[in-house]
């Protein structure tokens, strides 16, 4: 066997050099260089090609595993379903066979309790392996029992080695087809010297993993803490690797969870899944606008509801902002649940095309729920709520809002402004003030007045009742 090389791989673009630097070429980050030893190539056998058939390339001994893509037998991915309906939703349509799926989220949040229910129920079709690197196992069959769950089909495997793991899962009878690794943290690789948890440990970790994985078809869920920065920690290359990454969000406090998917390689991203977590474990949210909401039967100053569309299916979600006379010189801009830089320049356009000034005041704005809202469908919802706070005045009740607000203060179109309407309609909305674009004919919805606006001041007006 060739010797093993080292290399350094940078913890936060992931880049790898044969040298030790101070700082990253690539990203010029500093200190981010970590070692981690290269196994040595494995001179692959191939199977003869079929590109020598054809022009072109034919008889070329480089090319040789250059095939014509029409040559190539598809099999359409064959997925199952985890049980868990929010679940099947993120991953877009089930699990797809010998994806990686890695689930990241903040320690507590309820990871290893949604993939043991997963995992329990799906182990009545499949062979199903829980590898806990956290807790002992009686740990993990205590919780399994009190969550009622079916574990007779299920094993688990306390296990930190992750060349044992896999050793271990390779002679299971029958082999499992199904494998959790929780988390992937706490693995370590026999070939490296580092500790765990460290990069080039997760790194390789995971790396066995998912070739584990594609070697046997075997679907895998890594499990992943996030950092205080809100990344998986390791290194980003971690996301590249495997198939999906879903991030697990929640207020603490809050018993709602909601499951984003952040990469699929098999479906849409930014796609949803909704929870609660109670005694029993996490219940599906099939139905969750209705959560998202405070609850609050008459309208509020400082309270405006969009209807976000995140993924495939409308939610409404409320949006609420304090604005405050501010003892600072330098007045706060504090959003939770969206995009900091975002809220200054709407706070900006505000105040240039609005005639409004914030300039003095302290702003908190937040999504009611915990959850998080990345489009830019929340720009007037977001300055309606402002404007009604600082006015100390409610907008009409029963009343919706969505729309991207431009820099010149116009209020541009967002995709799907039908669904959206119709899920207001449906949640007895009274009112809408949406972008000209989005508006439908005249009278398409019988209760729900539509507010069509094309400037930011239109909106304004609108919304003064
Ligand atoms: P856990 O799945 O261990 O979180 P993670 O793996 O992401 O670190 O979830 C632990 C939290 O969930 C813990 O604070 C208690 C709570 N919980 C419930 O409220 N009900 C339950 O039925 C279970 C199993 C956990
Ligand atoms: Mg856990």
């Amino acid at each position: 066997m060739a010797k093993a090389k080292t290399a350094y791989v940078c913890s936060d673009c992931g880049a790898s050099t044969t040298q030790w630097q101070g700082q990253c070429a690539d990203c010029g980050a500093w200190n981010t260089l970590t070692s981690f030893v290269v196994e040595p190539a494995s001179t692959s056998k191939g199977a003869a090609p079929a590109a020598a058939r054809h022009g072109g390339w034919a008889g070329r001994p480089d090319a040789a595993g250059i095939t014509a893509l029409r040559d190539v037998s598809q099999t359409a991915e064959s997925r199952t379903s985890t049980t868990i309906g929010e679940l099947d939703r993120v991953l877009g349509g089930g699990l797809v066979d010998g994806s990686v799926v890695l689930v990241g989220g903040d320690p507590g949040i309820g990871k290893s309790t949604l993939l043991l229910q997963a995992l329990a129920q799906m182990a009545a079709q499949r062979p199903a392996l829980y590898v806990t690197g956290e807790e002992s196992l009686a740990q993990v069959a205590g919780r399994a029992q009190r969550l009622g769950l079916p574990i007779d089909n299920l094993h688990a495997l306390a296990e930190t080695c992750v060349e044992k793991i896999l050793a271990q899962a390779a002679s299971a009878k029958p082999a499992p087809r199904l494998l959790v690794a929780d988390s992937i943290q706490t693995l370590w690789s026999e070939l490296l010297t580092a500790a765990p948890g460290s990069v080039s440990q997760v790194r390789e970790s995971a790396a066995r993993l998912v070739r584990f994985a594609k070697e046997t078809g075997t679907s895998v869920f890594l499990v992943g803490h996030v950092t205080k920065e809100g990344g998986i920690a390791g290194p980003r290359v971690l996301e590249h690797m495997v198939d999906a990454v879903l991030y697990f969000e929640g207020e603490s406090g809050s018993r709602f969870r909601v499951l984003r998917a952040f990469k699929n390689r098999f479906g849409a991203v930014n796609e949803l899944g909704v929870f609660a977590m109670g005694d029993k474990g996490l219940r599906e949210v099939p139905n969750p606008s209705a959560i998202f909401l405070s609850g609050s039967s008459t309208a509020q100053p400082g309270s405006a509801v969009m209807v976000t569309r995140e993924g495939t299916r409308p939610l409404m979600v409320e949006v609420q902002a304090l604005v405050d006379a501010s003892p600072l010189s330098n007045p706060r801009r504090v959003a939770l649940g969206l995009e900091q830089n975002r809220l200054a320049m709407l706070l900006a356009v505000l105040h240039r095309h609005g005639g409004v000034v914030t300039g003095d005041q302290d702003v908190f704005v937040n999504v009611v729920g915990g959850i998080r809202v990345q489009e830019t469908a929340a720009d007037l919802p977001v300055l309606l709520a402002v404007l009604s706070s600082l006015r100390d005045r409610p907008l009409p009740e029963k009343t919706i809002a969505f729309g991207e607000v431009g820099l010149s203060g116009e209020i541009r179109p967002v995709p799907n402004g039908e669904e959206r309407l119709k899920e207001a309609a449906t949640h007895g909305f009274r009112r809408a003030i949406v972008p000209r674009a989005n508006a439908p004919k005249k009278g398409a919805y019988k209760d729900l007045e539509v507010i069509a606006v094309e400037r930011l001041s239109e909106a304004l007006d609108a919304a003064a009742g």
